[in-house]
């Protein structure tokens, strides 16, 4: 079993340590160091860090961690006139804005306004079908034990998370994986961290049967759902007939969660002409992730996300935490660790971060950025692992100082979807005679 608190002490102690030897450490000169837990074989050998010396690949390398000295820190005055050029070069249309630093290969799309939503033909949007999907995800009625519902976990008052590191599933069982938000959900090309399914309407379906989480059965929920009249009345209503089955359940619910869009973010706002949407450090910070910061390389596009699966050095292969990621549903060795891109327009409120909540906080995640997240060793065993995960080679040590840390945090909180508080509709009664009369 997994312990979230565990996980945490594990990693988080990692991570600040990292961070620490980071803060303390001003080498001269580039330096490949030895450190307790990460051993880097990623390719240093392009591009960017080229000043750091070329990776040695080795039978079984040490720990190694790779840091760039921390790029000297600006005075106030250059950091406003440069925030004042960067201004004038980003209130411009995108396509003409300096290229972003992505490495060849790369299919990157411009950060931009989101589009609009696209309803699949065969569940197409209705009033009446949002309502009723509405309804159906803050009624515990649909799991097993009538007590879990989609809102338990994916909760509008925080950031349709749930806050947690992972969440509690029935009977309060820890599960292994954090609680995405559902904002902006409805533009995934695949859902869940592995993306293990292709639509919200199969992703519902795979929770409500799932043992862990809803525990729910498509004879029960027909059954339990049908004997309450004011749903009888909605699916007739919105399907046509009474009947209520997990299909049509699942579509209303994907239908509702297709609503739940952003695009009010101060950085929208800058898009569409406000000048002064954007702090200065907001505004170097959209330089540093597009260009220095290298994050533009997998989080690109209207919603900061390429939709891909990337190893960014935290499957805890062949650990206690282990967790395989995209290859449980593609069996593909390359997949070995990998996670689908997060979008990041619910940075604000999808903390604690990444796939197992491992980074309480942005800086921590920012810090680990910045020596190009671990490499885990290799134990003797696994020389010759097939499955050993190969960390992504667009990461790589960035050399940011403390400034551009927050000036990346502030870029990213500009980025956020605001909260927007949802009230929970009415469910109807159980009992037939306390319902209005018709
Ligand atoms: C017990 C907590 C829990 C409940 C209840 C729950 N979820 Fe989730 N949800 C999660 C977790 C954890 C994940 C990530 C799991 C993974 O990636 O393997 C997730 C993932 C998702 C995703 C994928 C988001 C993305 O960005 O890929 C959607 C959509 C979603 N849930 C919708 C729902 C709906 C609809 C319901 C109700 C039918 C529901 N969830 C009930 C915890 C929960
Ligand atoms: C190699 C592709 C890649 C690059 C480059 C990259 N990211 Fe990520 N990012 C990911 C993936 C994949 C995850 C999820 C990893 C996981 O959960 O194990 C992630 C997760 C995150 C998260 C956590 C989001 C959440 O909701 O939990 C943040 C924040 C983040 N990245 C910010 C950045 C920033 C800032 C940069 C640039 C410094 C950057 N990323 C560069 C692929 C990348």
């Amino acid at each position: 079993m997994r312990s979230a608190a565990l996980v945490l002490s594990l990693a988080v102690g990692q991570a600040s340590q990292w961070a620490n030897a980071q803060a303390v450490a001003t080498p001269p000169a580039p330096a490949a160091e030895p450190a307790n837990a990460a051993a880097s074989e990623s390719s240093a050998d392009d591009g960017t860090t080229a000043a750091t010396p070329a990776p040695q690949r080795r039978p079984l390398p040490p720990t190694v961690l790779r840091r760039l000295p921390r790029r000297p820190e600006r005075t106030d005055e250059e950091r406003q006139e440069l925030a004042a050029q960067l201004r004038e070069i980003y209130r411009k249309t995108p396509s003409t804005w300096p290229a972003p630093a992505v490495d060849a290969g790369v299919k990157w799309q411009e950060i931009g306004l989101l589009p609009d939503v696209q309803h699949p033909e065969d569940n197409p949007l209705t009033k009446e079908k949002v309502a009723l999907g509405k309804m159906l995800f803050f009624d515990p009625r649909v799991s097993g034990s009538g007590q879990m519902a989609c809102a338990s976990c994916h909760d509008p008052d925080l950031g349709w998370g749930d806050g947690r590191t992972t969440s509690f599933g029935i009977d309060r069982k820890p599960l292994d994986r954090n609680a995405p938000s559902l904002m902006n959900a409805a533009y995934h090309t695949s859902l869940f961290w592995d993306g293990r399914a292709e639509s919200l309407e199969d992703q519902a379906k795979q929770v409500l049967l799932n043992q862990d989480e809803m525990r729910s059965a498509p004879a029960d929920l027909s059954a339990k759902l049908g004997a309450i009249p004011g749903y009888r009345e909605k699916f007739k209503e919105v399907f046509g007939s009474e009947e209520v089955t997990i299909e049509r359940v699942t579509q209303a619910l994907a239908c509702f969660e297709r609503t739940i869009t952003g695009g009010r973010t101060p950085l929208d706002h800058f898009l569409k002409g406000r000048k002064s949407a954007l702090s200065d450090e907001a505004m170097l910070g959209l330089d540093l992730f597009r260009r220095e910061a290298r994050c533009m390389n997998c989080h690109h596009g209207p919603l900061m996300s390429d939709g891909e699966f990337h190893e960014v050095g935290l499957s805890y292969y062949g650990r206690k935490f282990e967790d395989l990621g995209r290859y449980d549903v593609t069996g593909e060795a390359a997949d070995v660790g990998r996670f689908r891109t997060p979008s990041l327009r619910n940075f604000k409120e999808s903390g604690p971060y990444m796939h197992n909540g491992l980074f309480p906080t942005a800086r921590g995640v920012l810090n680990m950025y910045n020596v190009g997240m671990p490499t885990i060793r290799r134990h003797a065993h696994q020389l010759e692992d097939p499955l050993f995960p190969k960390k992504s080679s667009l990461l790589k040590p960035l050399g940011l100082n403390n400034q551009d840390l927050s000036d990346l945090e502030a870029f990213l909180e500009a980025a956020s979807e605001p909260y927007l508080r949802m009230r929970p509709p009415e469910l109807p009664p159980a009992e037939p005679q306390e319902t209005a009369a018709k």
